[in-house]
């Protein structure tokens, strides 16, 4: 046994246990029951934590769809998707998303991490293996970890970066959906010779406000740079049918790779890349995290396909989605809390304090309603707030009970008057 090992980790583990000694520490609550109404420890909870957009997590056809699967394929396929993880549904989800975002090809992931980890890095690879250095990554500020993450690793991809020295300036931040700073990165590379690849999120996950798509694409298009989204947040949500942030700004066909996940609207696990059949090959064939990763199980693959099937057949599934959200809305900004930006969902009850963000969040769950605090590194001081998503299956009594403990709460501690 080391005798560094646990010295090294116990500063950081007291830290928690510090915060839950003080009855503060508010993650990996244990359900046991899921889905919008939830159970812990016995009682039940009004989820307005869950990214299950659409409600479709518990549809009698998807638990159908998956137990079938279950009784043909077994658990798991034990093995990554080159050698003896492909079977032919997971070939048929591949091609019903390509038809349905309306690219050429598709492949599917075991998680959305992994997708932007294994795309971004294949990318900045060249068929050889060697090092692509001409390329510019110009990503937003706020971007999520996984781009952060693949990032990273591209510009540090084992083997391939080996002994070669790292390009100053391969990856470069804009301030958040701020087409001017995009354009004088864009711009400054493109003058030094060198390509540029956007990499934006299409729903941005902590404010819940849409990227500036169309004065991207224009940037994008006037300079030769190629762009790609990743639209976990608004697979499913944005659109006339549900089709993501693309098809909100009708711009489908101005999109080099369109990304997604599985793990929201979609209601399972597993990610998604999408676009022209080369691009895609080269990624199949190029992305770690997809060649040496196991497959997803086929209960979730098949899984995801009703649920694209229904999202595709049923608009009333969306339409509720977005009559709840106008609801909610409408109350809380009645009642006088800010939610930002927030144009989807996602919608950030902005406190701007960590004692009363905990405070309320605290207050929501003794009165049924689980509601998870945001403070503190995970937003910048100053901007803690509760981060709520609205469901199609919650019902206005739902709504209206989180509402009340928040006009009530907020008003006992000065956050609205
Ligand atoms: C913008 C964004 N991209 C990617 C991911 C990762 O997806 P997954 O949870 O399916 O791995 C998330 C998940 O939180 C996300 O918010």
């Amino acid at each position: 046994m080391s005798t560094w090992l646990v010295e090294k980790c116990k500063p950081f583990s007291n830290f928690v246990e510090d915060i839950k000694a003080k009855g503060l520490y508010s993650y990996f609550t244990e359900l046991e029951e899921t889905g919008i109404h939830i159970k812990v420890k016995g009682s039940e909870l009004i989820n307005f934590s869950s990214n299950d957009y659409l409600g479709l997590t518990h549809d009698p056809r998807v638990i159908e769809a998956a137990k079938n699967a279950l009784n043909i394929y077994g658990s798991g396929l034990c093995g990554s998707r080159y050698v003896v993880g492909t079977t032919v549904e997971h070939v048929r989800l591949e091609e019903k998303i390509a038809d349905w975002k309306g690219k050429e090809s598709c492949i599917v992931f075991t998680t959305g991490y992994q997708t932007l980890l294994g795309t971004v890095s294949a990318l900045l690879v060249k068929a050889d293996d060697s090092v692509e250095e001409n390329i510019v990554l110009a990503i937003d500020k706020l971007s999520h970890a996984c781009i952060l993450d693949g990032c990273s690793l591209a510009v540090g991809t084992p083997l391939t970066r080996g002994s070669s020295k790292l390009l100053d300036g391969q990856i470069r931040y804009f301030r958040h959906n701020d087409p001017v700073s995009l354009e004088s990165i864009v711009q400054s590379s493109v003058n030094k010779g060198r390509n540029v690849m956007i990499i934006v999120e299409g729903v941005y996950s902590m404010d819940g406000d849409i990227c500036r798509l169309p004065e991207f694409v224009e940037i994008a298009e006037k300079y030769d740079a190629c762009i790609a989204v990743d639209d976990a947040h608004g697979t499913g949500v944005l659109g006339k049918t549900g089709k993501g942030t693309a098809e909100h700004f009708g711009m489908e066909d101005h999109i080099d790779l369109l990304m997604g996940t599985f793990s929201k609207a979609l209601g399972c696990v597993g990610g998604f890349v999408t676009g022209q059949k080369d691009v895609i090959s080269h990624i199949k064939h190029k992305a770690r995290s997809f060649m040496f990763s196991a497959s997803p199980p086929v209960s979730n693959v098949v899984s995801v396909s009703t649920i694209i099937d229904i999202i595709r057949t049923e608009p009333d599934h969306l339409q509720r989605l977005r009559s709840n959200e106008k609801y909610f809305k409408t109350v809380l900004k009645e009642l006088g809390f800010d939610y930002g930006d927030s144009a989807t969902p996602i919608v950030p009850i902005i406190i701007g304090d960590s004692e009363k963000t905990m405070y309320l969040s605290q207050k929501l769950r003794e009165n049924g309603i689980l509601m998870l605090p945001m403070v503190y590194p995970a937003v910048a001081r100053g901007e803690e707030r509760l981060r709520c998503t609205i469901s199609a299956k919650h019902t206005n009594a739902d709504m209206d009970r989180a509402l009340d403990v928040l006009k009530t709460e907020g008003r006992k501690i000065g956050v609205i008057n």
